[in-house]
């Protein structure tokens, strides 16, 4: 058990409520799986309602706490309702990672309009949303913690994905805005930054980008979701009270 420090109102991490969204496969799960371990009541949000139940059942099967809670990051109207019945139902919300994320690759003379905004609406306006959402209860208890997953592509670029790097640029600074917005209330803003990580969302590459992909990473192997995971919870935590703004690589070198 974590016990209060100076400097951090946040007692530890037991009855804490964290909603990470995207938290039915891959990062997301994984990230929900690691709260859970330590005794936070995670709520599991995502749009795939189909894998929302099989998630929750894993973190309660391993003495977890779990919530499911079907959400789509990109409705505005979905987020107020979703998020305003989690703080309802439980009281509090301590952690919001926001995990949800979507690619719709391209190159950009080819782009089309739906491609373009489909992304920027999952990825970058459904971080405001939950942001928004989530604030005014953070601002009440005075601490709260926000995660927002970019990516390495936000720093290095990426051909074909000038929507997904046009969105991941924008969370971190978004990231960065909020953290100072909020920063007089205990209330910190971080980003982390994966790299190439082994998920459905990379799968779907074809084996020649994979091969390129691993070549450009010095520690020689893709990132598992828990890697990812263990950042997120590091900042999540009672001992990361005092980062704020900051943007964490987990990219096994590929960044640096
Ligand atoms: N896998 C990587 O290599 C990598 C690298 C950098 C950044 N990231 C970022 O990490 C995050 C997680 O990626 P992942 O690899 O686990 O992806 P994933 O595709 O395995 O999982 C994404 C999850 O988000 C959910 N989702 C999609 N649209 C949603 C919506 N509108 N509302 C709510 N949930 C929605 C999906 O149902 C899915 O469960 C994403 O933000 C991604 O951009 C991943």
């Amino acid at each position: 058990m974590v016990r209060k420090q100076q400097g951090d109102t946040v007692l530890d991490w037991n009855n804490q409520v964290a909603i990470i969204t995207g938290a039915a496969q891959g990062i997301g799960k994984a990230i929900a799986q690691e709260l859970a371990a330590s005794g936070v009541i995670v709520v599991v949000a995502d749009i795939a309602e189909g894998k929302i139940g099989a998630a929750v059942s894993e973190i309660m099967e391993s003495g977890g706490r779990a919530i499911p809670l079907r959400l789509d990051v990109s409705d505005p109207a979905h987020v107020e309702n979703g998020i305003r019945k989690v703080i309802d139902e439980q009281g509090r919300l301590d952690i919001l990672v926001n995990n949800a994320g979507i690619t719709r690759d391209g190159l950009l003379m080819r782009m089309k309009d739906e491609d373009w905004k489909a992304v920027l609406d999952v990825n970058l306006a459904g971080t405001f949303y939950c942001c928004r959402e989530a604030i005014p209860a953070m601002i009440k208890a005075r601490r709260g913690r926000i995660i927002n997953l970019a990516s390495v592509v936000a720093q290095l670029g990426n051909a074909g994905q000038a929507n997904y790097v046009a969105s991941k640029a924008g969370i971190i600074g978004l990231t960065k805005a909020l953290a100072r917005e909020l920063a007089g209330r205990q209330i910190t803003v971080n980003a982390v930054a994966p790299g190439f990580i082994d998920t459905e969302m990379t799968r779907i590459l074809p084996d020649s980008a994979r091969e390129k992909l691993l070549s450009a990473i010095p520690l020689g192997r893709m990132g598992l979701d828990k890697d990812i995971a263990h950042a997120v919870k590091f900042l999540a935590s009672p001992q990361a009270g005092y980062i704020t703004g900051q943007v964490i690589n987990v990219n096994g070198g590929m960044y640096m």
